[in-house]
């Protein structure tokens, strides 16, 4: 609210020209320290962080090898920068490395990953990927959206969790999940990342955010760093809700809960928009997420908790399931 005040609702202008206030350098300095890195660029969403960052970095004449299951996000990065887009199978590190080995000498290569992958919530084997990826001689950006703050020992992601996070080159996340507000980044130890400024599109050619949301974030990022107890309740809704789910017989997207993402999977499109129907009138709202957005044309009801869910909540969620599975005839 003070920065509402004292600097207004907007800022009009782009980083690069009158858009860099005090409060955009005080949250890259918060994302710097969050992550103990050297650098930080904030965007004005995460989309536009993959945009910008993946399109800079890999053009004409690199290579991209992703996994086919990354955000729409990163396939947009992928398509402005005009690089190869080599996509191998959902978290195979095999597949991974054979499209790695098939990359002309010389040719510059970036391997894209995500921590937490968004619809089914499940997580990737990141170590092993990334040790393949170094030894094949590519850069790696790891997209870490929905592991900010929640998985790692310090919040850090799904890289610092399995310990490779120092192998990384570009992490990318968001503000619009854990951060509770809106903005992305890309926060790196790469010595030449300050060039990026100058030249990456999404970043130059577009409004700052506005001063009361830079705040918001540093505030909020700055909370994150000592939410440790918040990340174990986290941890135990999504255990809660996962076992609660399985027990009433529902089939979900892991086998065991990986995330702060909870999908569960619909038997087809018409009985998946019937149950979230039949919970909306129970009084609760899960996002319906269906092809094109899901992996293997899943319909997918996809749960995504937070540590404000007090375990009262997460056991009436789980009542709302029961009454809704059997009304749609879901479970038995
Ligand atoms: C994996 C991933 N990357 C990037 C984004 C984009 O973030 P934002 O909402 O800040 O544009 C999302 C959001 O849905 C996401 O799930």
């Amino acid at each position: 609210m003070r920065a509402l005040d004292e600097f207004g609702s907007g800022t009009t202008g782009s980083r690069v020209l009158n858009g860099t206030y005090a409060g955009h350098k005080a949250v890259e300095d918060a994302l710097c320290e969050f992550y103990a890195m050297d650098h930080a660029m904030v965007f004005s969403t995460g989309y536009q962080a993959n945009l910008g960052i993946i399109s800079t970095i890999a053009g004409k004449g690199d290579y991209i090898v992703l996994d086919i299951d990354s955000h729409a996000s990163i396939w947009d990065g992928c398509k402005l920068g005009d690089a190869e887009v080599v996509p191998f199978k959902h978290n195979d590190i095999e597949a991974m490395e054979k499209r790695l080995n098939r990359i002309p000498e010389g040719a510059g290569k970036l391997v894209v990953l995500e921590g937490v992958y968004s619809m089914l919530g499940d997580i990737s084997p990141l170590r092993e990927m990334v040790r393949v990826a170094k030894a094949a001689g590519a850069m790696v950006l790891v997209d870490e959206a929905h592991s900010m703050g929640f998985i790692g020992p310090n919040g850090r992601g799904v890289a610092e969790d399995q310990g490779c996070l120092d192998q990384v080159d570009f992490v990318i996340g968001t503000f619009s999940k854990s951060v509770g507000t809106v903005g992305g980044f890309c926060v790196s130890n790469h010595p030449k990342f300050e060039i990026l400024r100058l030249v990456c599109r999404p970043y130059v050619f577009t409004a700052s955010l506005p001063p009361s949301v830079v705040a918001t974030a540093a505030t909020s990022i700055r909370k994150l760093m000592r939410g440790s107890n918040k990340r174990a309740h986290l941890w135990e809704n999504s255990r809660t809700l996962h076992a609660g789910l399985k027990a009433r017989g529902f089939q979900l997207g892991t086998e065991e809960p990986q995330s702060a993402i909870i999908a569960v999977i619909m038997p087809d499109l018409e009985r998946g928009a019937a149950m979230w129907e039949a919970l909306l009138k129970e009084g609760l709202y899960v996002n319906l997420a269906r092809p094109p957005a899901t992996p293997a044309n899943m319909t997918l009801l996809r749960c995504s908790l937070c540590a404000e869910h007090t375990a009262e909540q997460v056991e009436t969620i789980l009542g709302m399931f029961e009454r809704a599975g059997r009304a749609v005839g879901i479970i038995d």
